[in-house]
């Protein structure tokens, strides 16, 4: 498994906002490799990351993560995109949900969104921080959101310093496009 260049856009908002994110209850989906759920416990956040239940290996890879962090109390959960299953029904309400380069296939983002959705029955102010790598021009989030919803607003790379090929010392962001977009419940009134 890799870390892909939207984690590193995406752990650089949380580093650039570290402040706001002690206590904060934060879910990691699709969380892999989990650096910017791994910076957000490291920052103080309440920390807890997610991958696929049908990838035991990409679960494993979480575990490993925390262990290689000295984070292992942070609980690893098979969260699969689109399933409401006992561990997502038991789930506290989130302040912030993380998804790092997990609008990669078209027939997930329906998935992804529902699973968002239902997190957002448990607290309407939930905020998903996500990073996108732009693959296609022809993908759109756009109708989908407003099926579910959801608004979402655009965050500029430069207004959290990550607009550069090298970002804490990882060239990874590099040439590739990558966009930041915060989306929420589109009722909540913040
Ligand atoms: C492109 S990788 C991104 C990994 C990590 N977030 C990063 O940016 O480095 C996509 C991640 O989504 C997970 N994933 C794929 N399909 C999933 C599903 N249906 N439900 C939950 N997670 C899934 C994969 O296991 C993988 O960890």
């Amino acid at each position: 498994m890799y870390v892909w260049p939207c984690a590193v856009v995406l752990a650089q908002y949380l580093w650039f906002h570290r402040r706001s994110l002690p206590g904060k209850a934060i879910l990691e989906i699709g969380a892999g490799v989990s650096l910017p759920g791994i910076l957000a416990a490291k920052c103080g956040a309440e920390v807890i990351l997610s991958d696929s239940s049908e990838l035991p290996h990409c679960l494993e890879v979480c575990r490993q993560s925390c262990q290689m962090n000295n984070l292992p109390q942070l609980q690893v959960l098979g969260l699969t995109w689109g399933h409401v299953s006992w561990d997502l029904l038991a789930l506290p309400p989130q302040d912030v949900i993380l998804a790092s380069d997990v609008f990669f296939e078209p027939e997930d983002f329906e998935d992804i969104l529902t699973t968002i959705y239902f997190l957002m029955q448990k607290n309407p102010k939930v905020q998903l921080w996500s990073t996108y790598q732009v693959r296609s021009a022809d993908w759109s989030l756009e109708a989908l959101l407003y099926k579910w919803d959801m608004k979402c607003v655009h965050i500029p790379l430069e207004s959290f310093d990550a607009d550069k090929e090298d970002i804490a010392e990882s060239a990874l962001p590099g040439r590739h496009t990558v966009e930041m977009l915060v989306i929420s419940f589109a009722k909540d009134s913040l």
